[in-house]
């Protein structure tokens, strides 16, 4: 018998099966070889491996981030949103022709159709972003039926194209509405970040150019969130797309994912804490708190990475570039001296407990002056490539089908219907 292999014993029938241990897997249909009605129990899906991905490599024991094979910290340093955006969805970095297409193609889409502004008319002054977010993306399904055609690979790359290309606009669209501004068109002259970022904050000058040092910060933190394997909202992206929706329908429902305060919304709980704790002064007894357990320190600790998050270690650099343009933050100061205090402290250490991904971006968004109901979005703006990676994948794989869990039952035994006077 191998060594890379693992057996499995049913005792109820003495049977057993074996099968190969490869990439730190096992396939669970050797469970299935003892008995066709036995299903394994996971809950949240901990020791699950829901599919063989070569999009990207995490290895979070040794904080290792990779797409495709190259370092995030390359990638935050040397590339580009764009260029990852297609690195991710394509496999390889483009050379410079693709490149230059890929560019123009993304940036030829950006505009959204009209009748997407009546449609968003509708929505009150103060809806989340996120609600608004979700539902301009569903609606995007029915401006392009032709999306159905997921079989087709030039059809979709389409599609992949203008999910990319529209993103920023119904998220700077959405900013707009939420304060009664008049919506900013995309021009054609900046690159893909610093776009957005006219379209969010120029008013009444054409000529509005965002602050380059603002837009390569905003970039660096898009490459950053472009893909995190198999989280809740790419497992939802696959979800659907296993279905076979449309990639406009299925970016919707990852959006929905994200959506939650425990996957997408992190990063707003630690802007809330560093308000609670108010001073620095205060910094010491509120670590005695969270070492009580009355309360957790927000931005600390995560799933997988359990030594540190390799991208917190490249947002710490950027939130430092961008103070120096939009000057400093006395929450800042308040996560400084946190982090310095979590650090040396045995319950942090002992825990393996560091500064996640979450502890500065939202410092960087709100120095940047995005509302907090906002930070989602920029994370979804962050993310689609990567759900876009994963839908392309899905299908390209002849191992998947529609996802369909199984579940243990343990409610009721059958019994019979009680009319409801007699009840
Ligand atoms: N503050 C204080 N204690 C913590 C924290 C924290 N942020 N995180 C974990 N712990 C403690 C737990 O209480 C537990 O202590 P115990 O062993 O005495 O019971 C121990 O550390 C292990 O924690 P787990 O809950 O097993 O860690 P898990 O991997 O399940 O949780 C999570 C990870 C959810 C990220 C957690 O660390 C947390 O809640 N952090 C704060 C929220 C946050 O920053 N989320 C963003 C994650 S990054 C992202 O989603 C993009």
């Amino acid at each position: 018998m191998s060594e890379n292999s693992i057996t499995i014993t049913d005792n109820r029938s003495g049977r057993s099966a074996t099968a190969p241990i490869e990439h730190g897997v096992f396939p669970s249909a050797m469970v299935r070889e003892l008995d066709k009605g036995l299903f394994m129990y996971d809950p949240a899906f901990l020791s699950t491996a829901s599919c063989a991905s070569s999009i990207t490599d995490l290895d979070g024991a040794n904080g290792i981030l990779r797409y495709r094979g190259y370092p995030i910290e390359q990638l935050a340093e040397q590339s580009t949103f764009l260029e990852v955006a297609y690195l991710l969805i394509h496999g390889e970095l483009p050379d410079k022709a693709e490149h230059e297409q890929w560019v123009h193609d993304i940036t030829f889409h950006t505009y959204i159709h009209e009748n997407i502004g009546s449609f968003m008319r509708g929505f009150n002054h103060d809806a989340h972003p996120m609600g608004m977010m979700v539902s301009v993306m569903a609606a995007l399904s029915t401006f392009y039926p032709e999306a159905k055609d997921i079989d087709d690979t030039q059809n979709r790359l389409i599609q992949i194209t203008r999910v990319i290309a529209k993103i920023p606009t119904i998220a700077a669209f959405t900013y707009r509405h939420s304060v009664g501004l008049p919506r900013e068109y995309p021009v054609n002259h900046l690159d893909y970040t610093a776009n957005f970022l006219r379209m969010m904050w120029a008013v009444a000058d054409p000529n509005h150019e965002p602050d380059p040092v603002l837009a390569k910060a905003l970039d660096v933190l898009l490459i950053l969130h472009a893909d995190h394997e198999q989280n809740c909202s790419t497992t939802t992206m696959r979800t659907v797309g296993s279905a076979q929706a449309d990639p406009f329908i299925a970016v919707a429902a990852a959006t929905c994912g994200l959506y939650g305060p425990l996957h997408g919304g992190a990063n707003e709980q630690v802007i809330n804490m560093l308000h609670e704790i108010g001073s620095i002064d205060e910094v010491p007894a509120y670590v005695e708190r969270v070492k009580r357990g009355e309360v957790l320190l927000q931005g600390f600790g995560h799933r997988v990475y359990k030594n540190f998050d390799p991208r917190a270690t490249i947002i710490k650099k950027t939130a430092d570039e961008v103070f120096a343009v939009t000057g400093t933050n006395p929450l800042l100061d308040i996560a400084l001296k946190l982090e310095e205090v979590a650090l040396k402290d045995s319950y942090f250490i002992d825990r393996k407990l560091y500064p996640n991904v979450d502890f500065y971006s939202g410092l960087i968004y709100e120095a940047m002056g995005f509302p907090m109901d906002f930070f989602t979005v920029l994370f979804a703006i962050g993310r689609a490539p990567g759900w876009l990676a994963h839908w392309v994948e899905l299908i390209n794989d002849p191992e998947q089908k529609i996802y369909r869990p199984r579940q243990a039952y343990i409610g009721t035994e059958a019994r019979d219907y009680v009319d409801i006077d007699a009840r």
